[in-house]
């Protein structure tokens, strides 16, 4: 049996384990959601979220290492989220992590999310040609990068104010779709037409992202015309999202030439983004490498994936939390 990682997740509201190997191949998965408990609060609510990863972890590495026939002798390491995130939630599975590297003698990875996300287009197969140019869009984080190779990074840009994902999910609860909010607007924007005007906040200003006055323009239409076709505004708001996040790509793809363009985080589970960086990168001829859809989403084969290349490299980052760690940390 060729040695596995064992990835652990729980840097914000979803409790998940995987064991992945070194060619990207998820042996077993399990992720426990949190979100009946954070739906009454319209977020999610630190204080419940460590409560909840403590109750789930122990019991989810069980199911994994189980459903995978595992046991620690066939670990090469394991791989824990260390930031960005919650720190409470960070915290559960650190110290899971450290705890089970002494009791098993398996050397334990911090790994950085953001990190994970941008690994998540190797799982199970998938290529990512360097240089290339990688669109993170998830709840949490919008940016946009340029990577040389694995190691080294350059950001472009980031968002003034809102994350694509909080956008995505605010629109959808305006528009009583309720949560999750990115695939409930994804439905309702395919049965649509995007026949409304909204504004496509900073699109021709280089690298930086706006999306808080898009949900603001969202919310005072459907006050002023209560009637408006759910439908024809989810697929409004979807057609705004696109053209600004394809107009920074392809300005990325123009001034860095890069061989690949990585399009990662949970909001690269969005059919419409697909076709839409699809159609971009054949008229440029690079390569598109995205996350199979249902790990497009947090969770811990990308963070065992993230693992992989920092065993191949000889180095082991630190188990110490950092809730706001950045891309380039
Ligand atoms: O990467 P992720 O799971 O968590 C963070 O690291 O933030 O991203 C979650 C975000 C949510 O805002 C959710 O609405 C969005 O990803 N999302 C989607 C879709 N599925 C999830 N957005 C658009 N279309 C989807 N199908
Ligand atoms: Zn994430």
């Amino acid at each position: 049996m060729s040695k596995l990682i064992l990835g652990i997740e729980t840097s914000c509201d979803d409790t998940s384990v995987a064991l992945v190997d070194r060619s990207g191949a998820v042996a077993a998965i399990k992720t426990v959601s949190q979100y009946d408990i954070h739906e009454a609060f319209g977020g999610v609510y630190p204080e419940l979220a460590s409560r909840a990863h403590l109750h789930a972890i122990l019991p989810t590495i069980q199911t994994v290492m189980t459903d995978a026939a595992t046991t620690h002798s066939d670990l090469e390491a394991i791989a824990v989220t260390r930031g960005p995130g919650l720190i409470g939630s960070l915290l559960v599975g650190l110290s899971t992590a450290e705890a089970l590297s002494m009791g098993w003698g398996v050397p334990a990875y911090g790994i950085n999310h953001l990190r994970g996300h941008i690994r998540s287009a190797a799982l199970e197969g998938g290529i990512t040609e360097f240089p290339a140019v990688v669109m993170l869009v998830s709840g949490g984080h919008t940016l946009i990068a340029f990577l040389e190779n694995e190691w080294s990074y350059r950001l472009l840009g980031t968002t003034r104010d809102d994350s694509v994902g909080e956008c995505y999910d605010k629109v959808a609860r305006t528009l009583g779709l309720g949560m999750p909010g990115g695939p409930a607007i994804d439905r309702a924007a395919a049965r649509g037409t995007p026949v409304l005007r909204l504004p496509r906040p900073m699109k021709n200003d280089a690298y930086e992202f706006s999306f808080s006055g898009l949900k603001s323009s969202v919310a005072r239409h459907v006050e002023t015309h209560p009637d408006v076709s759910v439908d024809d505004m989810s697929a409004s708001f979807v057609a705004a999202c696109m053209d600004v996040l394809a107009a920074k790509a392809e300005r990325a793809l123009k001034e860095c030439a890069p061989k690949s363009l990585v399009i990662v985080g949970g909001v690269a589970a969005s059919a419409q983004l697909r076709e839409t960086m699809s159609a971009l990168v054949e008229r440029y001829g690079v390569t598109l490498s995205l996350p199979p859809v249902k790990w497009a989403t947090d969770n811990a084969a990308m963070i065992a994936m993230a693992a992989w290349d920092y065993v191949e490299r000889g180095v082991q980052p630190d188990l110490m939390p950092k809730p706001n760690l950045s891309l380039e940390t």
